[in-house]
């Protein structure tokens, strides 16, 4: 089945396998003698633990190729798993902070992305997201370094440590990227209260929540969600390898389609969270019961509730 991609932070991507390729090409120690080793720590309790383990993996990242291979491998995982579009989330701040030029991280994730077009036949775009748990004095320096390649991403969004961190306190350098033509999305209610989609939607004015799983415990939320066609980036393996839900059998994902959501199913990282694309639709099939509809309705909410043009909605839908 043909699908969208709405919700994959590339640096998420990244298999251990890759990890020690380039920490012994570019000579960065990491704090795990093997492949294994690392892969043993996946085991998450909430959002912070993956996170940490998150931003050490990136520390390899240091050249433009290393950020090409990253997103290049992912493109042609996906492309195997039937993605068509792909809109990649990374986070510039992970580099930058570490003194990796912006034009390095984009440059490099961006020639990936041109290059699937031509020999995967996907097409590929960027998201950036700063960092909520960084001020946004340093949200809208990241911003201003990024101008530069303002035609290489087609939007902004928010991701990092939720709780503690709601949306409203990056209104002013959401307001920006909305004056400057940028798609906005948010992290909201994948950890954090229903009231951190309200302000998403209605401070950030984002298009998109990525996650929102908490939202239905908020009804008054749940129907703004429908009313609208808030589209909802729902990750089911990641909601269950971060502890959001106990087991999958008790995600949410049915409730929200049959509360006439515009929900969808993605990645998120899925070197993590142990599966792609596919595996994250047939683990979630099998676990709660969804139908043929449910995954058409699927298909048909990732490319709706895409940034692509009107005749790419069609051709899929
Ligand atoms: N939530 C918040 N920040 C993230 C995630 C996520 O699921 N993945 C990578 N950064
Ligand atoms: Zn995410």
């Amino acid at each position: 089945m043909p699908k969208a991609e709405l919700h994959i932070h590339i640096e998420g991507s990244l298999e251990p396998e890759l990890i020690f390729a380039m920490a012994a090409r570019n000579g960065v120690a990491i704090a795990y003698s093997s492949v294994e080793e690392l892969r043993q720590a996946y085991a998450f309790s909430n959002l912070q633990s993956f996170l940490d383990i998150y931003y050490a993996g990136a520390s390899v990242l240091l050249h433009e190729q290393d950020f090409h291979d990253m997103a290049w491998a992912y493109l042609e995982r996906a492309a195997a798993d039937n993605v068509v579009h792909a809109e990649i989330f990374f986070d510039p701040q992970t580099h930058t902070a570490r003194g990796v030029d912006m034009g390095v991280v984009i440059n490099g994730l961006h020639r990936a992305c041109v290059e699937a077009k031509a020999r995967l036949g996907v097409d590929a775009s960027l998201i950036l997201c700063f960092l909520r748990h960084l001020s946004e004095d340093d949200a809208l320096e990241t911003l201003q370094q990024a101008l530069p390649y303002r035609d290489k991403f087609i939007g902004v969004g928010l991701d990092s440590s939720e709780v503690g961190h709601p949306p409203e306190k990056f209104a002013r350098v959401f307001e920006k990227c909305r004056g400057l033509g940028l798609h906005l999305v948010a992290h909201a209610g994948e950890e954090g209260p229903p009231a951190y989609v309200w302000t998403a939607l209605d401070v950030l004015k984002v298009e998109r929540i990525d996650h929102g799983v908490q939202s239905t415990k908020d009804p008054a939320l749940m129907k703004r969600l429908a009313q609208d066609r808030i589209a909802l980036t729902v990750c089911p393996l990641s909601n269950l390898k971060l502890c959001v839900f106990p087991q999958l059998a008790d995600h949410n994902i049915r409730e929200l389609l049959d509360a006439g959501l515009a929900a969808t199913i993605n990645s998120d990282d899925p070197a993590y969270f142990g599966g792609y694309m596919n595996e994250n639709f047939t683990q979630t099939f099998a676990a709660t019961g969804l139908t043929a509809a449910h995954a058409y309705q699927l298909a048909k909410n990732s490319f709706d509730a895409s940034f692509t043009d009107a005749a790419t909605k069609r051709r899929y839908t």
